[in-house]
């Protein structure tokens, strides 16, 4: 696991804790993604005044923006209990038939990483989703047989962050699918002034701001990021002594993160070896995914789920039919000139966070 400060999916115990607390409980609470909670609302509602369970639900989106907080509000707002498991969890489709038949009516089963589940377990929840109904195979060979079973009928939540590599039987399936994207910096500002009032953390605008700018569109990890900020202003003594509440400004964020070597844009490790990748090794490309992929030794769909959103949405990569470019943007951020190499003093491309 990484020690990324910036990384999607570096956690602690601690962290997962503070987490859980601070997950907003309602779609009223949650900050951001206007679009997809005004089409969520009108989703459950209209399943309220029916008296039915709500269509299936596929949430789809890079790490840490909200997908299980959003499996757990659509629970809570329509009053269902709500099951968890995952993608990884299903290795057979006698797994799954295991927690379908043990569903209470109306229950909001939430399938965590769906796309990791395994093949048999897919073909299984295709009917389970259509009929509320699956097959169970009973014996072996010639005299096999299969059990029709009636299921209570449910919600079924999927959260994915590679909604391409579902199967499209899978995916059609689904009533409703949402796009989660990235947060703005004003999104990020009230997620982490609410955060800072759980933390008792006194901090400013600017401050926050700040936190919001560095925090690569993603809640989860600007929340990660003011608990170092927390843990700064405690130390370095902005707190009234003897009490567990600390102050920090902007110059105490600014200081905090640079201890960090949280880049002013937020990047992480990853992006910046495929910035590096792009920018040193193929003089700015174009270069292709799969080629990308190798280069930094990474899957080509987490480049593309995970990584090449956020580059894109910063304007330092675009994508062209040949492949993946850097912009004029990138060239400056890193100090770099094309097919020249390092312009100058620069901060270097990799720096470990942390
Ligand atoms: N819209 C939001 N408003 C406030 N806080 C949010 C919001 N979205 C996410 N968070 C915070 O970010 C944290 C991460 O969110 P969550 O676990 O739901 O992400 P995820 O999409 O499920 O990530 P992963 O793909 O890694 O499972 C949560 O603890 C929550 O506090
Ligand atoms: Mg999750």
């Amino acid at each position: 696991m990484s020690d990324d400060l910036t990384a999607p999916q570096a956690q602690g115990e601690a962290e997962l804790a503070f987490e859980g607390a601070l997950r907003p409980k309602t779609l009223t609470e949650f900050v951001g993604q206007a679009k997809v909670r005004g089409q969520l609302q009108l989703l459950l509602t209209a399943a309220r005044l029916q008296e039915r369970t709500a269509d299936h639900i596929l949430l789809a989106g890079p790490p840490g923006l909200g997908k299980t907080t959003l499996a757990m509000i659509v629970a809570a707002e329509s009053d269902r209990p709500l099951r968890m498991s995952s993608g990884p969890a299903i290795q057979h489709a006698g797994d799954l038939a295991a927690v379908l038949s043990s569903l209470v009516p109306g229950e909001v089963l939430f399938i965590d990483e769906i796309h990791r589940m395994a093949r048999s377990a897919e073909e299984m929840l295709y009917l389970a989703m259509e009929d509320f109904r699956i097959d169970i195979m009973v014996g072996k060979g010639a005299g096999a047989t299969s059990i029709p079973l009636d299921l209570a009928p449910f919600t079924l939540v999927g959260a994915t962050t590679r909604s391409g590599l579902l199967p499209n039987p899978l995916r059609d399936r689904f009533g409703f699918t949402a796009h989660l994207e990235f947060y703005s910096d004003e999104e990020l500002e009230q997620v982490l002034d609410r955060a800072a009032g759980m933390l008792e953390l006194d901090i400013d605008k600017r401050a926050l701001a700040e936190i919001a700018r560095r925090s690569r569109g993603t809640p989860r990890i600007a929340n990660r990021l003011l608990r170092r900020v927390r843990d700064y202003a405690l130390v370095h003594g902005q707190a009234p002594s003897g009490r567990d509440a600390a102050r920090a400004d902007l110059a105490a964020v600014q200081a905090a993160l640079e201890l960090y070597d949280v880049d002013p844009l937020g990047l992480d490790r990853l992006d910046r070896a495929v910035m590096e990748t792009i920018l040193t090794r193929f003089d700015g490309g174009p270069v292709g995914l799969s080629t990308l992929a190798v280069s930094v030794g990474e899957e080509a769909e987490t480049i593309e789920s995970v990584v090449e959103p956020f580059l894109v949405r910063i304007g330092l990569v675009s994508r062209t039919p040949r492949g993946r470019v850097a912009t004029a943007q990138a060239w400056r951020h890193f100090g770099l000139e094309p097919g020249r190499g390092p312009s100058g003093a620069q901060q270097p491309l990799f720096t470990d966070n942390l």
